[in-house]
């Protein structure tokens, strides 16, 4: 099967999660199973697994390429509602991955609306059974909004985001945006990045749904369960390592233990073959 997504940090996860034969695994952004195969070549445990990912995309390719194995659980929703449902159901977990951020095809996919440098509607939604898409930010938000978002999920100055904000109102008296291009036209190169961003955190409510699934993670895992999270810029890392902090510093009470004190990040000969790797952060801690 071509390659899709070339998973970062592949040796370091397998080194921080030491998968055994026959433990269960639940992949929370399983995409293209870079990870979860790795994982689940070693485990073999398809049955107690589960796989889950909110791109329809990423669900067609999983489903296609573990149609063999139908005893594997795919769950098309967002990992928040996915860790509520299995918990609903008493599930639990010896390893948990999190690989949070875009994929490879929703980056590379024009009509996904996601990159800046491709032209496609400005869409953005992970999720496209949602309504709420970039073209509602961009067009609807109001110019204080749009300010706070630059500023809070763009990590932008307040004299930049306000710029860009003016700019957006003013241009949609005219006409409103339906494009990428349209809005990249309008950011200097140095803020597109952080533009796109800041929308594209909004429209996935990508930080309020980690921080709502972190605290059901030791519930989901089993007793000396691992789990894993890679995450791609300061304001995930920021949650993660939080959270991670304040659960193993409750002395007795503690039900994680962290693996490592410091983020894994990638070696240079990763970062040669994978640019995605550049500002991926490892995390993992175990239940004990
Ligand atoms: C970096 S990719 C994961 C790639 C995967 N580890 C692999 O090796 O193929 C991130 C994936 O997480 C999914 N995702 C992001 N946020 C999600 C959420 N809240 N719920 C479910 N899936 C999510 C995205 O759709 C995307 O497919």
């Amino acid at each position: 099967m071509e390659e899709h997504h070339k998973p970062v940090l592949l040796s370091e996860v397998l080194q921080v999660l030491d998968p055994k034969p026959g433990e269960s695994y639940l992949d929370l952004t399983a995409g293209y199973a870079g990870h979860a195969s790795a994982i689940l070549d070693v485990t073999r445990n398809y049955k107690e697994s589960c796989l889950v990912d909110r791109d329809d995309y990423a669900v067609s390719i999983l489903r296609e390429k573990y149609s063999m194995s139908e005893s594997v659980e795919i769950l098309h929703m967002d990992f928040y509602d996915a860790a509520l449902q299995l918990l609903q159901c008493g599930k639990t977990f010896d390893i948990i991955l999190a690989d949070f951020g875009v994929s490879s095809p929703q980056l590379d996919l024009a009509q996904r609306g996601f990159s800046f440098s491709q032209d496609g509607p400005l869409d953005m939604r992970m999720d496209r059974r949602q309504d709420f898409s970039a073209a509602d930010i961009v067009n609807r938000y109001s110019e204080r909004e749009l300010v706070e978002i630059f500023e809070k999920y763009g990590e932008m100055s307040p004299g930049s985001s306000r710029k860009v904000a003016r700019e957006i109102v003013l241009l949609r008296r005219k006409k409103k945006f339906e494009t990428t291009s349209e809005l990249a036209a309008l950011v200097n190169r140095e803020h597109r990045a952080q533009v796109f961003q800041a929308i594209r955190i909004v429209v996935n409510d990508e930080l309020g749904l980690i921080e709502k699934t972190l605290p059901l993670i030791p519930k989901l895992l089993k007793l000396g369960g691992r789990v894993a999270i890679i995450t791609f810029h300061s304001l995930e890392d920021r949650l993660v390592k939080d959270y991670f902090k304040q659960e193993s510093s409750l002395g007795e009470e503690s039900e994680l233990k962290l693996i490592n004190k410091k983020p894994i990040t990638a070696e240079h000969l990763e970062l040669v073959s994978n640019p995605r790797a550049r500002s991926a952060k490892l995390r993992a801690a175990c239940k004990s």
